[in-house]
């Protein structure tokens, strides 16, 4: 994809009339606001500037362009949203390389017969053949308006009647054999036959709604035969990305503000149909982190109901431990015994569940609770481990706030005081910050921006939002030979590249377009451009007049504070290794008081 085409189309098209269709926005001040769709709120929050041509949400801090906003409004693919705004702002699209147009026909045939397979099967279901499978779904309780709401369908029995079907309508053996729809024999290679056959189809669509695969259950429990059997993993079905009923329920999740995680397709259809659109589930694989943050687009609660045997109580344990650390509220809850959701629902109806969830319980009381069960706190060095695990588990929160609430709840149920474990947290926070730092880990993939923040000294801050408000900047800095490397911090280090590598008219919108470049990060440079106080304000903070117009004189002493700094830091490692090392002592000094003499000389330029 040539970047001219995305710079194009952010140029011509007017961002303030786009998403004004989609959203009804007021003019304040140089910008527009209005309430924001990716999330629930009351006072409009979302907030798009014509002149840069980016929207941010101060609510949800979703941000982006056009493009973004076609791709998560609109649910369109990549692809299908620079079409249409191409169209829209009548340029001409092509999806440039043979080999690119290639890849794209061979995935939108793949796409189709999937999509051809789904009706098949949902033909069958209301055939003679389909009957059994009809009778089943109706025994378990569901209605005809779930079971064409999630497009159930049958595979019959037969060796090729999927292959025969899908063949005849022109499809070729490859594309089905990628779409993991047939299986090829396995002494006579050119022979092939249905993957899927005597079991209910339920098809799992992608985050826009295309099936990408399927699980298909068996209808009677039989030995040899699994249970569930789902489409094999391939590009396009990766389960360790795909969250069963995510994309049917993401409005209500963003209404609801929170999802319901359970273990199976049929809890997700079940409490789908007792009202709780916002349940979803993996694919019969524990969770990942790509499926967090999948999640981390609609809502930042998450209610787990797992089932409470042994494997349950281990994938609560996991999704705890993935999900806080990116800044989750994560609440549990325990359900019936030897009952899943499905099961609950219906024995006991939805006000049950209803009832369920209100209780839900903290992580805390929920592994505190768990503990008890297994008589753990009763004996000294279990309790210790425990409480260093919960603590561990805390100090994860990327909300620093959360720290003290959590501490408290700690104290409080295992009756200790406070200032104990406070102590502790201090302690270990300390020992894994080290860790890291020794690690050189650059940044996690993290949502809270003041995190990324603090990874960065201010200094850097200044130089990135310089540069990426005016294009002259950085254009100086480069004659000054200043590169990436150049910065102080890993992250400042990364941050800066990505500036380099995006160099040009639009820097912040390049950046925006570029697939490549992690979310939070096209986040951090957003806020950085677009954050509530006004630039003005921002630079005053600075140390700059209000009225400093003159980029040029910015730019310098931007870049002089920032010497300044690394000097500082130089010279305290010096100081650092004078103690360590003190046979090179004198060395150390006059390099010392040379970083000095530097140091007063740039003083003295900012105070000219
Ligand atoms: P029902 O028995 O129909 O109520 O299904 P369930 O959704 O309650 O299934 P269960 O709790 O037994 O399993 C949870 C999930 O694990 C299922 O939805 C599947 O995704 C997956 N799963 C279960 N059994 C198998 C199996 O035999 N093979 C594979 N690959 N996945 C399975
Ligand atoms: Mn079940």
């Amino acid at each position: 994809m040539k970047a001219d085409l995305r710079e194009e189309i952010i140029e011509a098209i007017d961002i303030v009339d786009y998403i004004g269709e989609a959203v009804n926005l007021r003019r304040r001040g140089v910008n527009f606001v209005g309430l924001c769709p990716f999330h629930q709120e009351k006072t409009p929050s979302f907030t798009v500037s014509p002149e840069k041509k980016i929207f941010k949400c101060f609510g949800c801090g979703k941000s982006g362009n056009v493009i973004t906003f076609a791709i998560e409004y609109y649910g369109l693919t990549y692809h299908e949203a620079l079409k249409e705004l191409a169209k829209r702002a009548g340029i001409r699209y092509e999806p440039l390389t043979e080999k690119a147009k290639e890849e794209l026909t061979k995935r939108d045939r793949i796409l189709q017969a999937l999509e051809y397979a789904k009706k098949y099967y949902q033909k069958v279901l209301y055939t003679q053949s389909g009957n059994v499978a009809l009778a089943y779904l109706a025994n378990r309780g569901y209605t005809k308006a779930t079971i064409a709401e999630f497009e159930i369908g049958y595979a019959p029995s037969g060796w090729d009647n999927l292959l025969k079907e899908l063949t005849s309508a022109g499809f070729s053996k490859e594309i089905l054999l990628e779409a993991g729809l047939i299986k090829q024999k396995e002494h006579s290679p050119n022979e092939f036959y249905d993957l899927f056959r005597e079991r209910i189809m339920f098809p799992i669509y992608n985050h826009s709604g295309k099936v990408v695969g399927f699980g298909g259950r068996i209808l009677k429990e039989v030995e040899n035969q699994p249970k569930y059997l789902n489409s094999p993993q391939t590009d396009l079905f990766d389960k360790s990305k795909l969250l069963f009923g995510l994309f049917k329920g993401r409005n209500e999740i963003r209404a609801k503000e929170s999802v319901i995680l359970v273990e199976g397709y049929a809890d997700v259809i079940a409490l789908h149909q007792a009202g709780f659109k916002n349940a979803i589930a993996s694919c019969g694989t524990s969770l990942t982190e790509e499926q967090l943050n999948q999640i981390a687009r609609y809502c930042k609660t998450i209610y787990i109901a797992y089932d409470g045997d042994e494997a349950g109580q281990k994938a609560t344990e996991r999704a705890i431990q993935l999900a806080l650390p990116l800044g989750f509220e994560v609440l549990i809850v325990k359900l019936i015994e030897n009952e899943d959701p499905d099961s609950i629902v219906k024995k006991y109806g939805a006000k049950a569940f209803h009832n369920l969830l209100d209780n839900a319980k903290s992580f805390l009381q929920y592994l505190y609770e768990l503990a008890q069960s297994k008589s753990i706190l009763t004996r000294p060095a279990q309790k210790s481990k425990f409480i260093h695990y919960c603590l561990h588990l805390i100090s994860t929160i990327p909300d620093k706030l959360q720290h003290i609430e959590f501490v408290q709840e700690l104290a409080d149920l295992l009756s200790l005081p406070y200032s104990q474990l406070e102590t502790l947290l201090k302690e270990k926070s300390k020992l894994e910050k080290e860790k890291v730092e020794s690690a050189e880990n650059i940044a996690k993939p993290d949502f809270s921006i003041n995190i990324t923040k603090q990874e960065l000294e201010l200094e850097e801050e200044q130089l990135i939002s310089i540069c990426l408000e005016f294009p002259e900047a950085f254009d100086l800095l480069k004659i000054k030979k200043f590169h990436s490397e150049h910065m102080i911090t890993e992250n400042g280090k990364l941050l800066f590249s990505i500036l380099e590598n995006h160099y040009g008219k639009d820097i912040l919108n390049n950046i925006l377009i570029d697939p490549e470049v992690p979310q939070e990060k096209k986040d951090y440079f957003v806020n950085l451009v677009l954050s509530k106080e006004k630039l003005s304000e921002r630079w005053e903070k600075f140390g700059f007049d209000r009225e400093e117009k003159d980029t040029g004189k910015i730019l310098e002493d931007v870049y002089t504070k920032f010497n300044v700094k690394k000097i500082d830091l130089t010279v305290k490692e010096l100081r650092k290794k004078m103690v360590e090392d003190p046979a090179n002592q004198e060395q150390y000094l006059k390099k010392m008081q040379e970083e000095l003499r530097r140091k007063q000389k740039l003083l003295n330029f900012l105070r000219r």
